[in-house]
């Protein structure tokens, strides 16, 4: 894998998840931008604060938000222009979530994935290339006609 760095966020339903991804992942760089407890938290702020950082950031760089389901910070994300934020499940999901979405963002259940199959989806989608060729022109299509938040 090409060399990575990885912002990371949660709020307090994802916390736990984020802690574990963070001291399991011994040759990335991982920039913790909290939650930074298990109390609770709105899930907005966290996924603002990665997505307002990772657009200013050099393209080695991707993000991985979790909240309870995955499901508020991959909303909110996807309000940002150049963010493509994928919730997955899966390791089919993960690798495609790269593969044809190029997706920037994993989005993670904190309540809903185990640590072990985290760390799956993790290297899935880190190590999937972007298949590029016509999937180039739907990405461009996806940001058509759009009102992002910046
Ligand atoms: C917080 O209880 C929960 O709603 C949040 O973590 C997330 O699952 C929202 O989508």
């Amino acid at each position: 894998m090409q060399y990575m760095t990885l912002l990371i966020a949660a709020d307090h339903g994802g916390y736990a998840l984020k802690q574990a991804i963070i001291a399991a992942s011994t040759t990335l760089t991982c920039v913790d931008l909290g939650t930074h407890s298990s109390d609770r938290v709105d899930y907005p702020f966290y996924a603002d604060t990665l997505c307002q950082q990772l657009i200013e950031s050099p393209s080695n760089t991707k993000g991985i938000l979790i909240c309870g389901t995955g499901i508020g910070v991959s909303i909110r994300a996807n309000r940002y222009k150049g963010i493509r934020a994928a919730l997955v499940h899966d390791r089919v999901t993960a690798t495609m979530a790269s593969a044809h979405n190029n997706a920037n963002v994993l989005c993670l259940g904190g309540r809903t994935t185990s640590v072990e199959t985290a760390l799956l989806l993790i290297h899935d989608w880190l190590n999937t290339p972007f298949e590029g060729d016509r999937h180039i022109n739907r990405l461009h299509q996806l940001d058509a006609d759009v009102r992002y938040l910046v």
